[in-house]
């Protein structure tokens, strides 16, 4: 046990190794390998293959998933028990369907994971929940019913319990962008942690905040982009739009009606 805990903390890179495209032949990429600090946005039309990729990467895949891809950890094929038992598991994967089917209060069940993870640090529920409540707008409290949350209110918990319970190296995303939580706030509080973060998304602002880009196309990696500042400006701008869009977002949250002057 303590022989894979030491292996879990030790986690300086994984590889991503190709596999074949949707017609079978050999993926054009040599390796793709992710820090921890990485932020990593994967883009592609629908159907391209984002999901198929952070599933390999979720499953540690060794040539056995539809792509064929193979993952390493630190250079090497991961240990069976490493990537069987979710106690050890380094990697938290978080999707739109993202759910919580157990009806326990909201502090039950963070104190319930806490105590599986055998984990004894002093107000450590309090602080998921201060964590989960910088992501989403409609604050969860400890008295919350699981099973009521939002679909947003469930993600930013479970990004919250990833960093601080699990504390997961490396979180996948699964287009969260539509689920309505702050995802500037989600990436500089990932950045702060030095976790790795690999983003599935069609969100703008996303692809640009992040330091690389995969662009996905008929189930391969097309190619790794890393901008090294070169967007800067553009960046800048689409923050600006991002934010009006939040602002009109919310009035129209909250019935107000949009004339030019939101504009
Ligand atoms: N390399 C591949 N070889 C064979 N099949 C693949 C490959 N990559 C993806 N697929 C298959 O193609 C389909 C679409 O892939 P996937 O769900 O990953 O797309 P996506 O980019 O996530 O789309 P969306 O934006 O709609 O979520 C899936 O059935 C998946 O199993
Ligand atoms: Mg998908």
């Amino acid at each position: 046990m303590s022989k894979i805990m030491s292996w879990t903390r030790e986690i300086r890179e994984i590889t991503i190794l190709p596999g074949t495209t949707k017609a079978g032949e050999a993926e054009n990429f040599k390796e793709i390998t992710i820090r921890p600090g990485d932020t990593i946005s994967v883009v592609g039309p629908t159907g391209s293959g984002k999901t198929a990729l952070i599933n390999d990467i979720e499953v540690f895949a060794q040539g056995d998933t539809i792509t064929k891809r193979r993952i390493l950890v630190n250079g090497d094929v991961p240990p069976d028990e490493y990537i069987r038992d979710p106690a050890y598991k380094p990697i938290a994967l978080i999707t739109q369907n993202t759910k919580c089917l157990a009806d326990l209060f909201v502090k039950e069940f963070i104190e319930m994971h806490i105590t599986a993870r055998n984990s004894d640090e002093s107000g450590l529920s309090e602080k998921v929940i201060e964590l989960a409540n910088k992501f989403t707008g409609e604050n969860i409290t400890a008295g919350s019913r699981m099973t009521s949350l939002s679909g947003g209110q469930t993600r930013s918990l479970m990004i919250a319990d990833a960093i601080l319970i699990s504390n997961a190296p490396i979180l996948l995303l699964d287009e969260i962008e539509n689920a309505g939580i702050f995802k500037e706030e989600v990436i500089k509080q990932l950045r702060k942690m030095n976790k790795a973060v690999i983003f599935v998304t069609h969100d703008p602002y996303i692809s640009l905040l992040s330091d690389r880009r995969i662009i996905m196309g008929n189930g391969e990696v097309r190619s790794v982009m890393s901008p090294h500042g070169m967007e800067e400006g553009a960046l800048k701008k689409i923050s600006e739009m991002d934010r009006l869009l939040s602002k009109i977002r919310e009035k129209i949250r909250v019935g107000d009606m949009i004339s030019g002057d939101d504009l």
